[in-house]
């Protein structure tokens, strides 16, 4: 039995990868500051798992968290590409300041390795397609940039220190758990939500933008990979499906999959968004023998049927 510590661990994905650690028999911590994660999250295990309620960005106070722990899963960070245009400071502050402090108490505490969660924001208009991490980077956005900021701070921590590190380039995860009570949320939140509430979703540009969007529980698969991998260590690795989806196309399988025949409206584009998203997710393949159980359709599938039971039970 490993020992495990998620930061981030009540949030969306970070709940997610704590349910399958206990599923698969390890020890679980988890530190969070419930600033975006909830509690609520892990509300079905809190016996289980040790929870630490602190903020990264106050190295001392974290460092009890770190004790005895064989991997750090840092997945606490504050997401959203507006939110980072709007406020770039505070994102600066937690995904910079906080990721440099996790890692500074990861080193100290000689834990075996630290998976960080990446972004794909850091291609932004790269104009070559797919997405692979030879790739020169372009943040578009402070939250990419912060994203980086982490990766490069992995690797140096890697070179100076010897701390083992992965960053994994999520592609636009969404499941069961992506908070919809935000505005902060990405987008699949905010149209099945919209769309269970006989609301219109509201698209901003011309809905022919694509993403790769990636089910939750491809993206767990991922980062428990590469807390063992064996050749993962200094890696920055693309963790997608590998298939692109424009919001067109999205819209018009949420209304098939619910029944519906909603038409979308067109709102101006939104500022720092990138156009278009795909990875090749070769890399994560080969050094992971990473494999998406979990094709778009199926995941929305599966969200879908998750809010419905939420806000039938008026969360
Ligand atoms: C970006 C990153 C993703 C990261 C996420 C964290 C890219 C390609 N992806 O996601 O890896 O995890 O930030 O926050 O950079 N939209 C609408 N209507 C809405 C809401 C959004 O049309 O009501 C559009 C956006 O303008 C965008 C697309 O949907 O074009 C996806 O937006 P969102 O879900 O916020 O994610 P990204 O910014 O793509």
């Amino acid at each position: 039995m490993a020992h495990y510590l998620v930061t981030g661990g009540s949030g969306f994905i970070g709940s997610h990868a704590v349910d399958e650690l206990l599923r698969r028999g390890e020890r679980v911590r988890v530190l969070d500051n419930l600033s975006t994660g909830r509690k609520q999250n892990v509300a079905h295990i809190l016996d289980r798992i040790e929870f630490f309620e602190m903020d990264i960005r106050d190295l001392e106070s974290i460092r009890p968290a770190f004790t005895g722990v064989d991997y750090v899963i840092h997945l606490a960070a504050l997401p959203s590409v507006p939110r980072s245009v709007e406020d770039p400071v505070t994102t600066n502050d937690i995904n910079i300041g906080g990721t440099l402090n996790v890692l500074i108490a990861a080193r100290d505490a000689k834990v075996k390795r630290l998976v960080f969660s990446a972004s794909s924001s850091a291609y932004g208009d790269n104009p070559e397609f797919p997405r692979v991490e030879t790739q020169a980077p372009r943040p578009l956005s402070p939250y990419a940039l912060t994203k980086l900021a982490g990766e490069y701070y992995c690797q140096l921590f890697a070179m100076l220190y010897g701390l083992e590190t992965v960053s994994l380039r999520y592609f636009n995860i969404f499941g069961p758990r992506q908070n919809h009570n935000s505005p902060y949320t990405g987008v699949l939140s905010i149209f099945i939500t919209a769309l269970l509430r006989n609301q219109v979703p509201v698209i901003f540009g011309d809905g022919e933008q694509s993403r790769d969007f990636t089910y939750v529980a491809n993206a767990v698969e991922a980062t428990l990979l590469a807390c063992v991998a064996p050749g993962a260590a200094g890696q920055v690795i693309n963790v997608g499906v590998g298939e692109q989806f424009t919001l067109n196309q999205t819209v018009a399988m949420l209304n098939r999959i619910m029944g519906l025949n909603v038409k979308a409206r067109y709102g101006p584009p939104r500022e720092g968004d990138v156009r278009d998203s795909l990875a090749d997710i070769s890399l994560a393949r080969r050094l992971l023998e990473y494999k998406p159980g979990f094709r778009y359709e199926e995941g929305l599938r599966r969200t879908v049927e998750w809010y419905r039971e939420e806000l039938a039970a008026g969360r």
